[in-house]
C-alpha cells in the first residue's frame, strides 16, 4: 500500500469516530428530550460509526499498515430542535460521502484494487444513510412544532420503521 493512500484512510478514520461521537451526543439529546425512538435510532447510527472505523482499521492492519487513531472533537450537548440535529447529521453524512469518494479516485490512481473494493462498501453505505437521513429530515419537517405529530414520528422510529426510506440490505458489517 502506499503511503499516500494509507494516510489519507488513517485521516479519513477522524470522520468516522467524530461522527460516532456526535451521534451519541444526539441519541442523549433525544432520550433527556423525551424522543426515545430517535434515541435509540441515533444510538445504532453511533454504534455504526464505530463499525465503519473498525472496518478500514482491520483493512490497515490486514494489510500491515500502521494505524494513527485520530483525536475526535468534543461533540455538542445542545440543539434547538430535532430538524436542526437530523440536519447536522445529514450535513456530517454527506461530508462522509465526498471523503470517501474521493478516498475511492485515490485508491484508483494508486491502482489500488483492494483499497477500492473495500471501498465500494462504503459507497453503498453511504447511498443508503444519505437516504435515511433525509427520509427522517421529511418526516420531521411534516410534523413541524407539533407535538402530537413529533410523538408520532418518534413512534414509527422506536417500531423500527422509516417511512420512505429503503430497506437496509447492507447492514452485515
Ligand atoms: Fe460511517
Ligand atoms: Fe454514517
Amino acid at each position: 500500500m502506499k503511503t499516500i493512500i494509507r494516510n489519507e484512510l488513517n485521516k479519513h478514520l477522524a470522520l468516522e469516530f467524530e461522527a460516532a461521537y456526535k451521534y451519541m451526543a444526539m441519541s442523549h439529546w433525544f432520550d433527556l428530550n423525551d424522543l426515545p425512538g430517535f434515541a435509540t435510532w441515533m444510538q445504532t447510527q453511533s454504534d455504526d460509526e464505530f463499525t465503519h472505523a473498525r472496518k478500514i482499521i482491520n483493512h490497515l492492519l490486514e494489510r500491515d499498515q500502521q494505524v494513527v487513531l485520530p483525536p475526535i472533537e468534543q461533540p455538542g450537548t445542545e440543539w434547538p430542535s430535532p430538524v436542526a440535529i437530523v440536519e447536522e447529521a445529514l450535513a456530517a453524512e454527506r461530508n462522509v460521502t465526498a471523503s470517501i469518494n474521493d478516498l475511492y479516485e485515490l485508491a484508483g490512481k494508486e491502482n489500488d484494487r483492494a483499497a477500492q473494493i473495500m471501498l465500494q462498501w462504503f459507497i453503498n453505505e453511504q447511498v443508503e444513510e444519505e437516504n435515511v437521513a433525509r427520509a427522517i429530515l421529511g418526516r420531521l419537517r411534516l410534523a413541524g412544532d407539533n407535538g402530537v405529530g413529533l410523538l408520532m414520528v418518534d413512534q414509527e422510529m422506536s417500531s423500527g420503521g422509516v417511512p420512505g426510506a429503503m430497506p437496509d440490505p447492507g447492514e452485515a458489517n
